[in-house]
């Protein structure tokens, strides 16, 4: 079975392209950039990788960040996760980036999209692994660095399909980000947003009720509220769910109790997902395989899951069909 999730071709719809960097990539870039890093070694960098919560972790991911200055970095970056992709059989990827955490730090908006949409364009004619990519707004700043920010996503939208929402959930709900979401629906945007992962299911509302978004990502504690689970499924709304983070983070005490199977029994569109891979202990198929071994996901549960990740995806419906086709030669 194990080998059988292996070879599975699989489209990934939720990882944050910075946490994908390696503790190995992030001394080497450091030391292409002359910075000095407080770690002394790969291990003791690995040290710090246990999580209380999701605000540690996303403490230690904007610290990484720091290595990444110049377009080649950002096209390695991309690159070494695109080689671990293919690994994994994942023939469609839609990544996000975290635009502010480098504009922040004085790296310009062209010098990260130009070095992450080169490496994806390398990767589809070099891999075939196609994809879309997705900016993200860091909920932790006031709406107004969102709606400043927003012409520079405008400008790239050639190589930008939608925008997401991401960082520190607890006290930024979706509502905060109302004028620049509307916006970006009204440019034609796809538009999604990390919401109940540590947030209330009132959360997961705001963003479907507000925002209007396309797809939620996490969305666990969606099932608090069972009419809102029902109202999610009805509309056939996405979402994309990430284990091994979730246990990595605490979202889940112990991944044998990870909600997966109940979000399937409510008829939802759960699909599988690493995140954030480099911190979080494994990428797309770990996470498939961990799952399954702690929940004992049956091979039907699986397929189910792997098919709803083209199903979810921002693909045209004749590319899904085409999709769909193939891993039904797994079946
Ligand atoms: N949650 C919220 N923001 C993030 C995450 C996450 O898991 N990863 C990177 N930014
Ligand atoms: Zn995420």
């Amino acid at each position: 079975m194990q080998e059988w999730i292996h070879m599975l071709p699989k489209a990934e719809l939720h990882m944050h392209i910075e946490g994908s960097l390696e503790p190995e990539l992030m001394f080497q870039l450091a030391e292409r950039n002359g910075i000095e890093l407080p770690y002394a070694s790969v291990a003791e960098l690995k040290a710090h990788y246990d999580f209380n919560n999701l605000q540690e972790f996303l403490d230690i991911y904007y610290l990484g960040c720091d290595v990444l200055r110049t377009e080649a970095d950002f096209y390695d970056l991309a690159w070494a996760y695109l080689q671990r992709a293919r690994e994994d059989h994942v023939v469609h990827t839609e990544i996000f980036f975290d635009p502010q955490s480098h504009t922040d730090r004085g790296i310009a908006f062209e010098t990260v999209i130009n070095g992450l949409y080169r490496a994806f364009k390398d990767g589809e004619s070099q891999l075939g692994i196609s994809f879309h990519i997705i900016a993200c707004f860091l909920r932790h700043l006031p709406e107004q660095a969102a709606l400043d920010l927003y012409p520079e996503i405008l400008k790239h939208r050639d190589k930008i399909i939608g925008i997401g929402l991401d960082s520190s959930e607890l006290g930024h709900p979706p509502e905060k980000y109302l004028r620049v979401f509307q916006q970006a629906k009204q440019d034609g945007f796809k538009v999604v947003a990390h919401a109940g992962e540590e947030g209330p299911a009132e959360y997961v509302r705001q963003a479907i009720d507000l925002l209007a978004v396309d797809r939620i990502d996490h969305g666990n504690r969606c099932l608090d509220d069972e009419f809102l689970t029902a109202q999610i499924a009805q509309k056939g709304l996405a979402l994309t769910v990430c284990p091994l983070s979730n246990l990595k983070l605490k979202v889940v005490k112990d991944l044998a109790l990870h909600p997966i199977k109940t979000m399937l029994h409510k008829g939802l569109l759960a699909t599988i997902n690493s995140d954030d891979p480099a911190y979080f202990g494994g990428y797309i198929n770990d996470n498939f395989k961990q799952l399954a071994d702690a929940v004992g996901l049956s091979e039907d549960e699986i397929f189910t899951l792997v098919e709803n990740s083209f199903k979810a995806s921002f693909l045209p419906d004749d590319i899904k069909s085409i999709h769909l086709k193939a891993l039904n030669a797994f079946g």
